[in-house]
């Protein structure tokens, strides 16, 4: 299939900050691979700290890479122009932050088009607007002024005004009351309808349920398995991903056991898996090396496979 944006090897280390004078490097991301293909929905799960955020800045430009990259059509996107951020657009956790409380609607889904020197900007705010099915009446209002999902999807119509080809979602439901949640939800898979591809985070696996097409489970800025979202919703290999799915209520209780595991802090480990700690079928090889398996399609980092 039709890859538009890959993923290779990507590690970004933050120096975070021992005592006075001390500095030690953390990985928010190591070795990271994987690729987003035309029109999908990419779902990235882990719980938080996981590094999840950091990829979608990364992928955005708002992170340089320690080392690895990204290719946009196999183009490193840190040498491309201002056309990529006509192609890859943002929609937050927050709207209350992301968009600028002083600014009115109309103002907010044209400030892209202004950015890039587009014309017959009125229509296209109007047919944002309308694609995000949001009235034209709320144009003058500012964002104090509406619901929270109306604020979200002022976001949204922001980030589609320039036609792009994907959308990083960062927990984009997540301050949403649940009904809400689900109308939202709705309205991204009628964007992913018109092609739209997206990498979409959330630390809620009922979330990529409802929206994904396949899933990437990562864990201490590592995967941890990637493959479709019904194998892995349905026949999780990782123990970490059996984890997550044993922590959220499910359709089938009977099919997923709540496995064996312990709620305590663990400090992730800096070489083999960063689950290691946490799991049930620690091996000691796990705490110097991981294999990378690939079974029907799927790719599973695991001394298990
Ligand atoms: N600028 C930074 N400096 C130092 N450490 C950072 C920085 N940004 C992120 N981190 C660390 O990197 C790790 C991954 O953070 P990230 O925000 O990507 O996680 P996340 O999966 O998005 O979590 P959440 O679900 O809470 O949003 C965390 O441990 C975080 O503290
Ligand atoms: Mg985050």
């Amino acid at each position: 299939m039709d890859t538009i944006l890959q993923v290779k090897d990507l590690t970004k280390v933050y120096r975070i900050r021992k005592g006075l004078f001390r500095r030690e490097p953390f990985y928010a991301l190591k070795g990271v691979t994987l690729s987003l293909r035309r029109g999908e929905v990419l779902g990235v799960v882990g719980e938080s700290g996981s590094g999840k955020t950091t990829l979608g800045k990364v992928i955005l430009r708002l992170e340089r890479p320690t080392s690895g990259s990204v290719l946009f059509e196999g183009k490193d996107i840190f040498s491309l122009g201002k056309e990529y951020t006509r192609e890859v657009s943002v929609v937050f956790q927050d709207p209350r932050n992301s968009l600028n409380p002083r600014m009115r609607v109309k103002e907010i889904v044209e400030e892209p088009l202004l950015v890039h020197g587009e014309r017959d900007r009125s229509k296209k705010v109007r047919e944002a607007l309308e694609r995000v099915a949001l009235d034209p009446s709320l144009m003058e209002r500012k964002p104090d002024d509406l619901s929270g999902g109306q604020r979200q999807r002022v976001a949204i119509a922001r980030a589609i005004v320039l036609r792009p080809r994907i959308i990083v979602a960062d927990e984009p439901t997540a301050s949403l009351d649940v009904s809400v949640q689900h109308e939202v939800l709705k309205l991204f898979r009628s964007l992913k309808e018109e092609g739209i591809a997206f990498i979409f985070i959330t630390h809620d696996i009922r979330v990529i349920d409802k929206i994904a097409d396949r899933v990437v489970v990562i864990y201490g800025g590592r995967i941890m398995e990637v493959g479709e979202k019904d194998e892995i919703l349905r026949k999780p290999l990782h123990p970490y991903t059996r984890f997550l799915l044993s922590n959220v209520p499910v359709r089938h209780p009977r099919e997923r056991k709540p496995a064996d595991f312990q709620e305590i802090e663990y400090e992730v480990p800096r070489e083999g898996c960063p689950f290691a700690p946490r799991c049930p079928d620690y091996m000691e090889e796990c705490s110097s090396e991981v294999r990378r398996a690939e079974l029907d399609g799927r790719v599973v980092y695991c001394n298990l496979y």
